[in-house]
């Protein structure tokens, strides 16, 4: 349990390394928060500060993530804790990981919706799964031009296939439920805007917040 907590710990901190709140105090000089959605991710980065800030933030965010869970993977290996609980550590890293994105202790909580945290977390999970995902929120958003779109219906493609492909493994359904509903908690002002038509389209540059 002890190992748990550590790992969990260390993911939540790293994953607070909010790279939209720094690239654009970097870039700009302001808090990307009191801009367009008021999200600190890389889609309200690409709104609000153009291409290379939200590919530094998808690469930064992406990153803290693979990192948070190889030192998961290393603190197991270094504790005595028998292989077959490997999957709980990575569980634990990715989770921890996306709540320090959503509410990150250094910039008062106030932070992204974790759908690339959670991106490379469902991949380490099950590669195949992951990527069936990835794909099927790509295209969703490609089509539509809804970002938030596909990050919602990304999230309930991984619960209906791990239904249908994990069903039994508790453990990943569980995280993986866990990880999907809060994406989509964490997209209800998206939700709200899909259903009035008023979201942003990627390419505009409405001013909205949410
Ligand atoms: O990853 C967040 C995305 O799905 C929506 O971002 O800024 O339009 O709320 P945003």
């Amino acid at each position: 349990w002890i190992y748990l907590v550590v790992i969990f710990a260390a993911a939540y901190l790293i994953g607070s390394i909010s790279t939209a709140i720094l690239v654009g105090k970097v870039l700009s000089g302001d808090d990307i928060r009191s801009h367009g959605s008021g999200n600190a991710g890389a889609t309200n980065a690409l709104r609000t500060y153009g291409k290379k800030a939200a590919a530094m933030v998808v690469l930064g965010d992406c990153l803290k993530a693979v990192v948070a869970i190889l030192l998961a993977l290393l603190i197991f290996r270094l504790s005595s804790i028998g292989r077959e609980y490997q999957s709980i550590a990575v569980y634990a890293a990715s989770f921890g990981a996306v709540l320090g994105h959503n509410f990150p202790v250094y910039f008062r909580f106030r932070g992204g919706k974790g759908v690339l945290v959670s991106m490379v977390a469902i991949l380490f999970a099950d590669w195949k799964i992951g990527l069936a995902v990835v794909a099927i929120a790509l295209l969703i958003m490609a089509v539509s031009r809804y970002v938030s779109l596909g990050s919602v219906l990304g999230a309930v493609t991984l619960v209906i296939l791990g239904c249908i492909f994990r069903w039994g493994d508790w453990a990943y359904l569980c995280f993986t439920v866990l990880l999907a509903g809060l994406v989509i908690i964490m997209h209800r002002g998206n939700i709200k805007r899909l259903l009035m038509g008023t979201e942003n389209k990627l390419g505009q540059n409405k001013q909205q917040n949410g």
